[in-house]
């Protein structure tokens, strides 16, 4: 195998890894809630709370996890998860885009990450640009701490991002768009 190949799938495997280490920490997050809470139904406001903030959005994935741990209907946990507006579900983008707010990115500049992408799409954390392109989301820690400031992008984590990185993500899916 040649050495490029063998450096890209190396990568692949990298972002494998990175991207079961976000879902593991999601999913470590919601069982020490429903443990906390003794897997109670009425409980179920506060589950989707921590399952939202440490992933930025709930997935219909996520919904069926935690019916399933409540014993709840998942068109209850969908009920729910949908009348209330602090919630909320998979972005609509066609690209996402979400920038870890957690302490260990935050320090390391996140904040300004965030800013600049808020600035460059024109939209506020937790929107969608006017053309559907790009949902702008935070999350609190996704897990990948040792490589902060973690951003998600179309579901793969890329880690020690700046504005200028980040930038340049957004210019190559406007650029991909235009093709
Ligand atoms: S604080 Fe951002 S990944 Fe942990």
């Amino acid at each position: 195998m040649k050495v490029k190949t063998v450096d890209k799938a190396l990568q692949n495997k990298q972002k494998e890894v990175t991207i079961q280490a976000v879902k593991d920490k999601q999913l470590q997050v919601i069982n020490l809630t429903l443990k906390r809470n003794h897997y109670r139904q009425d409980a179920l406001i506060e589950i989707l709370h921590k399952a939202q903030e440490s992933s930025g959005y709930l997935d219909v994935e996520i919904l069926g996890y935690i019916a399933h741990a409540l014993k709840l209907p998942l068109s209850r946990v969908y009920g729910v998860a949908t009348f209330y507006h602090l919630f909320s579900l998979k972005p609509s983008g066609k690209h996402t885009c979400v920038v870890c707010l957690g302490t260990a990115c935050y320090v390391k500049g996140s904040d300004k990450v965030l800013a600049a992408l808020q600035q460059e799409l024109g939209i506020k954390c937790g929107e969608t640009t006017s053309d559907n392109e790009v949902s702008l989301v935070s999350a609190r820690c996704l897990g990948a701490c040792g490589i902060a400031p973690a951003v998600v992008f179309d579901g793969e984590v890329a880690g020690k991002q700046t504005a200028e990185n980040v930038l340049e993500t957004i210019e190559h899916w406007k650029q991909k768009g235009a093709e």
